[in-house]
């Protein structure tokens, strides 16, 4: 086969930028975090032009795919990328798509890569609060990503140990976090580790925006009332934990500190569990492509790679099921998740 990779995401295809993907090219760069093809968030439908408008560049994208004498076009991101590469495929394009993102987010697979480095990354620096935490008996609020799923958080959060975790799923009371905090006070514990997710929510904020709204809805009422609502919403949440440490201070007057762990997530090199992921995945794709299996995406089930539908992937978020293991798990250990659940067993 012979294969080349088009820069910067779908923005390089509608401009015809692409490079030879082979030998040197490709050499050693499994150890590597990003993209050598760099990337953008860029839509072939609505790239934008000037300062502030946007110019549909779906035929474009197709003309270039035909200039090159594609057999498939292969897309590698998460939401955004399976719904762009399936507007692609509804006008004629062969499309296969893989799932990666830090968030875990993407419907028809169990997992996604990328996903296990940045827990590792966001776990290891759970550890490392601990460190201030104990010795100076302040409250650590760390800030995950995760975009509207609370993988992210909920694993590293899990995995290290934190006392709270919150996440979108699971809209908080700021009176149950209080209460965990000052209770494990009262017991001799001195400090406390937030692992909160950059979407979460709490339940008085999530009403304040929709009074309809109840437990876990956001994400249906970003899907109902169109993106731009979406990316409004995602900018009132861009504080979320420096006003939750301002009110939980306030409330249980132990200090507090955040760190907001951002794109250090997203950096470094790939854990082995990602590389195999990769790895798996975009063989499995060559495969597919050889067998001129089009419109899927390459999803891991049961820990195989299957191709699934693209179209029953694209415009939906996996956001983490309330009776997930995890979660059971993190009650059983004591974790407060923000609700009125009791917290342990
Ligand atoms: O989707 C991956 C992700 O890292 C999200 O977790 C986060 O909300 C977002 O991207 C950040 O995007 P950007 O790097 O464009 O600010």
């Amino acid at each position: 086969m012979e294969v080349i990779g088009f820069q910067d995401g779908f923005r390089g295809l509608v401009e015809n930028r692409s490079v030879r993907l082979e030998g040197e090219t490709l050499s050693g760069i499994i150890t590597l975090g990003g993209t050598i093809l760099g990337t953008s968030r860029d839509k072939p439908h609505k790239i934008p032009v000037g300062s502030s408008g946007y110019v549909d560049m779906v035929d474009v994208a197709v003309d270039n795919y035909k200039r090159h004498h594609l057999d498939a076009l292969i897309c590698l991101g998460g939401g955004g990328t399976q719904k762009n590469a399936c507007r692609l495929m509804q006008h004629g394009l062969n499309i296969i798509t893989l799932p990666k993102t830090i968030d875990n987010d993407v419907a028809g697979t169990d997992v996604t890569f990328g996903f296990d480095t940045a827990m590792t990354i966001a776990a290891e620096a759970i550890d490392r609060l601990h460190s201030t935490a104990d010795s100076h008996h302040r409250v650590m609020l760390v800030e995950i990503m995760g975009h509207n799923a609370g993988w992210l958080a909920l694993g590293a959060g899990l995995a290290g140990g934190a006392d709270v975790i919150l996440i979108p799923e699971i809209p908080y009371h700021l009176a149950a976090v209080a209460e965990a905090l000052v209770h494990r006070n009262r017991k001799g514990k001195r400090f406390s580790i937030i692992a909160v997710a950059e979407g979460a929510i709490s339940v008085e904020d999530l009403q304040a925006a929709d009074p309809s709204q109840s437990n876990g809805k956001k994400n249906k009422k970003k899907e109902s009332k169109g993106e731009d609502l979406a990316d409004t919403q995602d900018e009132c949440l861009q504080d979320v934990s420096a006003r939750l440490a301002t009110a939980l201070q306030e409330h249980t007057g132990l200090e507090t500190r955040v760190t907001a762990l951002g794109h250090l997530q997203r950096g470094g090199t790939p854990t082995p569990s990602d590389r195999l992921l990769a790895t798996q995945l975009g063989t499995r794709a060559a495969e597919l492509v050889r067998e001129q299996v089009f419109g899927v995406m390459v999803a891991v089930r049961g820990g195989a790679c299957v191709p699934v539908p693209l179209e029953e992937v694209a415009g939906k978020c996996r956001t983490v099921p309330l009776d997930h293991p995890w979660i059971r798990s993190a009650r059983m250990v004591g974790t407060c998740m923000g609700d009125d659940h009791p917290t342990s067993v």
